[in-house]
């Protein structure tokens, strides 16, 4: 076995994965059963995380158990607007059972933003809001926006809100998986044999690039038409970092980082395919490859179990990674994780608000469930928890519930609460035996 298989089996991930629960992606270990859950949580958790998170996590738990003898800790909620009320209250209901199963004590604290921000404050991200979120362990964001607030000016949209957040609490890296789970393999609008064992990260720079380069904004060309523009802008330093987390993440998964540019066209991405060869000579187990954009969206759809660990920019991981996210299926499946170099991170389902299912009862609560999973692996290092709660959630999708959005023939159509009903008593029979 090579070394980087063996550091794969041995662990990682992010969110819910099959290696949650003792099984590698794409290897016959694939459908384990989930009441096997191997590694030890500790060992999962420092072999995983990018190296700025480690000592950042380490350095606060390690303090505020030696201070206070439990593990007790605040967790900022931001519901936001659409269904995010919905399922974050079915993922605090989660968070709190297995807190008392596992001794964990779990203080919340509500704070608004986007929509319900602008409405309340008439701002999408007041003040008050990023100062509880920086005064506690780790934030919990459900989704914001709306058609309510589509026409606002920008400085007024829930948007601003988020990319306020991330950029307040310096979340520079944003982690999302792309796992396709083999209980939902066909609720891929792709061919089972394309999607079965894909598992991908997309490694997002979050910070930079294009939604926040200066100059931006609104002018007039020389012949006094309207014009709208914005800048593409990464410097060296920004570029390292998040190249550090492509190949350290890399590193603990398939040894295989993708770093995608548009350097036949950009400069800014010039300077980004320059540096992130230069930083691989320090990787030489990782095995770096460049992809322009353009096919990298080509390949993720004709043969996406190439992609191992994939590294880009802002905008173009935005759109890719909700590209990878599609080959799963459903959004509402999918976690993420937002991770600053020191201090809070934000934990958040892939998907939007989604209005058109809003208050309905009609959303899927997993992704939110399995955010808070990952908040509990990467902020808290409480891996053990985490492994629980992805455990629960796969054993509802053995036991053949769904909601809506991955819903197929012969399973159980579940509305939001419900489904959240069914990982609690997943929990409370405790399916994973340690
Ligand atoms: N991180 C965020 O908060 C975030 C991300 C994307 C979009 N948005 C905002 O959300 C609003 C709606 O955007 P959109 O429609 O492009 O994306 P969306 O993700 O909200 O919805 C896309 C589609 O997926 C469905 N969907 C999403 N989450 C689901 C879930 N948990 N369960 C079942 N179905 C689900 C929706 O019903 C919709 O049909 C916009 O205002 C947008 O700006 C917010």
């Amino acid at each position: 076995m090579s070394s980087a298989v063996a550091a794969r089996a041995a662990v990682p991930h992010t969110g819910l994965t099959t290696r949650s629960i003792g099984a590698v992606g794409s290897s016959p270990a694939f459908s384990a059963p989930i009441h096997k859950v191997a590694a030890s949580p500790q060992n999962l958790h420092s072999k995983f995380l990018p190296k700025v998170q480690q000592v950042t996590v380490g350095k606060q738990n390690a303090a505020r158990i030696a201070m206070s003898g439990e593990r007790s800790y605040k967790i900022t909620l931001l519901p936001g607007d659409g269904i995010g009320p919905e399922i974050i209250k079915v993922a605090v209901d989660v968070l709190k059972e297995i807190g008392s199963q596992e001794d964990i004590k779990f203080s919340f604290e509500e704070a608004l933003v986007g929509g319900a921000a602008i409405d309340e404050t008439g701002s999408p991200l007041p003040e008050k809001t990023l100062e509880i979120c920086r005064g506690s362990d780790s934030v919990l964001l459900a989704a914001i926006g709306g058609y309510k607030w589509d026409n606002n000016p920008s400085h007024l949209r829930p948007e601003r809100g988020l990319l306020g957040l991330r950029a307040g609490l310096n979340c520079f890296a944003n982690l999302r998986p792309a796992t396709v789970l083999p209980q939902l393999v066909d609720a891929s609008s792709l061919k089972r044999e394309i999607v079965e064992g894909v598992d991908i990260m997309v490694v997002r720079e979050l910070t930079g690039g294009i939604y926040f380069g200066n100059p931006k904004g609104f002018g007039k060309n020389e012949k006094g038409e309207r014009t709208g523009f914005n800048t593409m802008i990464y410097s060296e330093s920004e570029i390292d970092r998040i190249a550090r987390v492509g190949f350290e993440t890399a590193q603990k998964r398939g040894g295989k980082l993708c770093s995608v540019d548009k350097a036949n066209v950009l400069e800014v991405s010039q300077l980004w395919r320059e540096r992130v060869t230069e930083l691989g000579k320090e990787y030489p187990d990782v095995e770096l490859s460049h992809m322009y954009v353009d096919n990298a969206a080509m390949q993720l759809i004709r043969a996406p179990k190439q992609f191992d660990t994939i590294v880009t920019g802002n905008i173009f991981g935005d759109i890719l990674s909700d590209e990878a996210s599609m080959l799963t299926g459903s959004i509402g499946m999918l976690p993420s994780a937002s991770i600053p170099e020191s201090g809070p991170g934000v934990y958040e389902p892939v998907h939007g608000s989604a209005p058109d299912i809003a208050g309905q009862d009609k959303a899927n609560p997993l992704a939110q469930i399995l955010s808070a999973a990952m908040l509990l692996r990467y902020a808290l290092n409480e891996a053990t928890a985490a492994d629980r709660i992805e455990a629960a959630v796969l054993a509802a999708l053995d036991a053949g519930y769904r909601t809506g959005d991955i819903m197929s023939a012969g399973m159980n159509l579940v509305g939001t609460k419900k489904m959240g009903e069914v990982v609690l008593q997943n929990l409370a029979q405790k399916v994973v035996s340690r």
